[in-house]
């Protein structure tokens, strides 16, 4: 059984550019690839594999753009270069010649073929209408079926743990355990048992045996969250225990057989990591045996009026608060950017249902950038004034004195430390980023 309806859509009149990458001279004279996004390097994970050795393992990606091909430079060690120069990041015009090392690629754009006309709009809990999400629906289930190790990549709150719930869910091993590991918030000196357990007196303060994630796991699956932060000497362990599929706790010589499939995700660059030695390019190839991009919110607007609706949706029955949004309100949110993706989305519309004082949230509810401005609005205090301040105006304001005197305290008693505060505090690391930036507090984490 899945969770989700599927709908037959229209096939679009025009499909969406792709680019394609050809190498027209060097060592891999004649590789090509086509897609949306293409890598190119010397890995045999990049889109476009070159085996030449003055070409970096991820050097370089292409994209289709409105004007023409942008190209990013990944900090390849001998650069990009277009006519002469050495471009970082660019847009190219179509058929245009890059040079990577000593090895020379043509860039085109090309119109792709729609691969079905028949996809879901949401899988498992992950919703989304657009022509991008629809696709990596039809790849996550096709992934769900098989124990391949997915990499997942996206911006902050784009829902890469959704992604690797769904896969979990959707899968064989779904009955079994899914265990998180956040790799940025593991204890330095205590991180292999995390990962591996340890026997009693392993070590100093070992007073009883401890079961590792992968243990806990058996069976299931483990996310590896943030695995851009997992610390480089603990990497080559990790990867034994993947290829072995054993893991022995500290302390111990008797291994224990495990099944796990590992699914991660990572905001940042892991190719760029693996270009700069911050990360094992073996670990990497066992841990991206396949990957999921996910895109940023903006890249598709379309999926945002369903996405408030499910928010609304999941409000609290006993809450009392707006359950429904207006046309403009709607149109509102459309036009923003979410440097936080739909992490950011799903609290600035819980936020105004919760603030607003109607059954409906309307544009002006949306205003929560303009609260920093009302701090210095009248209170409502026993001052003795007969001022009355305007209800709404007093509300915010409350709400954001609370806030601020909230993340001082909470910042003081965990030494500056997100992660530790996030985890005291109930709430998700970015979030948490977000309402510090929001009110001007600078963290050490
Ligand atoms: N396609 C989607 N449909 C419904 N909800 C979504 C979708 N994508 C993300 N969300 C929701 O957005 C929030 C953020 O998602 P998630 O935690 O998976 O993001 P993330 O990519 O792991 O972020 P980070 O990099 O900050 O850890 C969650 O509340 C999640 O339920
Ligand atoms: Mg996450």
């Amino acid at each position: 059984m899945r969770e989700g309806s599927t709908r037959t859509i229209r096939r679009p009149r025009s499909a969406p550019a792709a680019v394609r990458a050809v190498v027209v001279a060097g060592a891999s004279r004649g590789s090509t690839a086509v897609g949306k996004k293409i890598t190119l390097g010397r890995s045999r994970l990049a889109d476009v594999t070159i085996a030449d050795f003055t070409v970096s393992e991820f050097h370089v990606e292409i994209a289709a753009s409105s004007d023409g091909i942008e190209v990013q430079d990944l900090d390849s060690w001998n650069g990009t270069h277009f006519e002469g120069a050495r471009i970082q990041r660019a847009v190219v015009p179509r058929g245009a010649t890059l040079s990577l090392g000593e090895s020379t690629v043509r860039v085109d754009v090309v119109t792709e073929e729609q691969p079905s006309s028949a996809v879901r709009d949401s899988f498992r809990s992950l919703l989304g209408k657009s022509t991008v999400m629809r696709e990596l629906f039809a790849l996550l289930e096709r992934l769900a079926a098989t124990d391949l190790s997915v990499f997942i990549e996206g911006p902050t709150g784009s829902g890469k743990e959704l992604v690797a719930r769904a896969l979990h869910d959707d899968s064989a091993r779904g009955p079994e355990p899914f265990v998180v590991l956040d790799c940025a918030a593991l204890p330095g000196n205590l991180a292999e048992s995390v990962l591996f357990g340890h026997t009693t007196g392993a070590f100093t303060g070992a007073v009883a045996p401890r079961v590792g994630v992968f243990e806990a796991a058996n069976g299931g699956t483990v996310f590896l969250d943030e695995v851009g932060d997992l610390p480089l000497d603990l990497q080559p362990k990790l990867l034994r225990v993947l290829e072995n599929r054993q893991v022995t706790r500290l302390g111990d010589d008797r291994p224990r057989p495990i099944s796990v499939r590992v699914l991660s995700a990572t905001w940042r660059d892991l190719r760029r990591m693996v270009n700069q030695g911050a990360f094992r390019d073996d670990l990497y190839y066992r841990l991206a045996q396949t990957r999921v991009v996910l895109p940023s919110l903006a890249e598709r607007r379309e999926d945002i009026e369903a996405l408030v609706a499910e928010v609304l949706r999941r409000l609290p029955r006993d809450a009392s608060c707006a359950r429904a949004i207006s046309r403009e309100a709607l149109a509102e949110l459309a036009k923003r950017d979410y440097p936080g993706n739909v992490r950011e989305l799903k609290n600035i519309v819980e936020r105004a249902a919760y603030m607003c004082d109607g059954p409906v949230v309307r544009p002006q509810d949306l205003a929560f950038e303009r609260m920093l401005e009302r701090r210095n609005e009248p209170r409502f205090d026993d001052s003795g004034e007969d001022e009355v301040p305007e209800f709404k105006g007093a509300k915010r304001t409350a709400v954001d004195d609370f806030e601020h005197d909230y993340l001082q305290r909470l910042m003081a008693r965990t030494d500056g430390n997100i992660a530790m505060a996030a985890a005291r505090a109930g709430i998700e690391r970015h979030y948490l980023r977000s309402l510090l930036k929001k009110h001007g507090l600078h963290t050490r984490g």
